[in-house]
């Protein structure tokens, strides 16, 4: 058994939370590391459809303890509504902890989110309006409030009044917007207190044991490697690390404990939000994409953008995550196209690109260069074995392979758990099912 860290390759939106949801059968702990509710992890298993914004996608294995990580942002009504719902629906949440450690989003977080875009007008990010960057910058800025000042109101008081008195400036001097009171977010966030108060407690001992006892932990990350505030499209990022690296602050283990990365990548790209995105199609072959994969933002609704695979963007999230797995996802929705392209280079005025620029002006100017690939014509969605696969899939897996310099050890197939096809056991387990590994 190991600790596998699972991430996104590209930008979001490529699946992860099925993959999380396959492999939590086996696992002793599932800990989502980063980011916040503007992640939205769809899960479709036997308890029927789920989308997720903070609960692990684990939280359907009973025998599993799911972990809201110490680098995630919680909004606690968001997470309430979230355990509620679960409850409703049956699925129980007697194993979820929440890390004292993990930053709050306030209003005032949600509402500088929407002002600051509204002040970038033409500029604007395209944030999902949750609070995530405001939460992150007064993470850094030592003025955020962590889940476990809920469970002492005079503590909580005291750094909400201290914080407010610093917001309410910056909304009347700047925005020209009314202050926000004290006492309503004060009584507000006590009766959230009361109702998380069970599931607040300190988490990284629990994950680093059962690393140490050789059980199966799962990092589940959120975002995909492009967002990275480091590495990806800066600024069109969002404001938390959605790399393996990040899995380690995140969950609070030290980097040798990590065995294998899987990144996640769909057999096509998409964005959301604003940004270059070399590969977008505008024209009926994205559109048909969007269609046929349902790529509608899931906190947001908005319609993904889609485009052909990005091998030179694919390969720098392989490298910046130090991947050692591929789980690629979608991989049906190119059931129908006689012929696909993967992008392998990018031509930027006179010169050809074959490594992702760090500078997003450059990015803006690259255009694709395509290699053709033939498409297979047929439905994959009931294949469960590699060899099964039609030559033009195969074809087109291997030849990702070789591009990205990483093994596909998982494809996907459809949304249902079975949909899947498992090239390489990703549990740590040494027996593969398939004979190609
Ligand atoms: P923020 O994270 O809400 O600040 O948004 C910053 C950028 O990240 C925007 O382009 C968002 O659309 C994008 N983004 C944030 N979360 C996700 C996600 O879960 N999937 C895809 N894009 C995301």
């Amino acid at each position: 058994m190991a600790v596998v860290a699972i991430v996104g390759g590209q930008w979001g939106d490529e699946g992860k939370g099925k993959i999380v949801d396959l492999l939590a059968e086996k696992a002793r702990i599932v800990v989502r590391f980063s980011g916040g509710d503007n992640a939205g992890h769809t899960v479709i298993n036997p308890y029927g459809e789920f989308q997720l914004h903070l609960v692990p996608s684990g939280i359907f294995t009973p025998e599993a303890t799911c972990i809201i990580g110490n680098g995630v942002a919680i909004n606690p009504a968001v997470l309430l509504k979230e355990i509620e719902d679960l409850h409703n629906r049956g699925v129980g949440t007697a194993s979820l902890f929440i890390s004292d450690r993990a930053h709050l989003i306030m209003p005032y977080h949600t509402l500088l989110d929407a002002l600051e875009e509204e002040t970038r007008s033409k500029g604007a990010l395209g944030t999902t309006h949750r609070g995530i960057g405001p939460v992150f910058a007064d993470k850094v800025a030592r003025l955020g409030i962590r889940a476990g000042c809920l469970l002492d109101k005079d503590i909580f008081r005291s750094r909400l009044s201290a914080a407010l008195q610093l917001k309410n400036a910056i909304l009347t001097k700047v925005y020209e917007v009314p202050p926000l009171s004290l006492e309503e977010i004060y009584d507000q966030y006590c009766r959230y207190g009361e109702q998380l108060a069970p599931y607040i407690r300190e988490t990284s001992s629990m994950i680093r044991q059962a690393a140490a006892q050789g059980e199966f932990v799962l990092l589940e990350g959120a975002q995909g490697a492009l967002l990275d505030p480091d590495f990806g499209t800066y600024p069109y990022v969002t404001s938390s690390s959605p790399l393996a690296g990040a899995s380690c602050i995140g969950a609070g283990l030290g980097p040798r404990e990590i065995d294998r990365v899987v990144g996640v990548f769909k057999a096509y790209s998409t964005r959301v939000g604003a940004g270059p995105m070399p590969t977008e199609l505008k024209n009926q072959i994205g559109d048909f994409i969007r269609r046929k994969a349902d790529e509608y933002g899931v906190t947001t609704r908005r319609p993904r953008r889609c485009g052909w695979f990005d091998a030179v963007a694919g390969r720098f999230g392989v490298e910046v995550n130090g991947l050692t797995d591929i789980a690629l996802t979608h991989l049906d929705i190119y059931d129908d196209f006689s012929a696909v392209k993967i992008c392998t280079a990018y031509r930027c005025e006179d010169e050809v690109l074959t490594a992702f620029p760090s500078d997003v002006t450059i990015l803006e100017k690259c255009r694709p260069i395509y290699e053709d690939l033939d498409g297979w014509q047929e439905s994959i969605s009931g294949i469960r074995d590699f060899e099964k696969l039609p030559a033009g899939a195969r074809n087109y897996v291997s030849r990702l392979e070789d591009l990205l310099s990483c093994p596909v050890s998982l494809i996907s197939v459809g949304s249902g758990r079975e949909q899947t096809i498992s090239v390489k056991a990703l549990n740590g387990e040494s027996s593969p099912s398939s004979s190609r590994a």
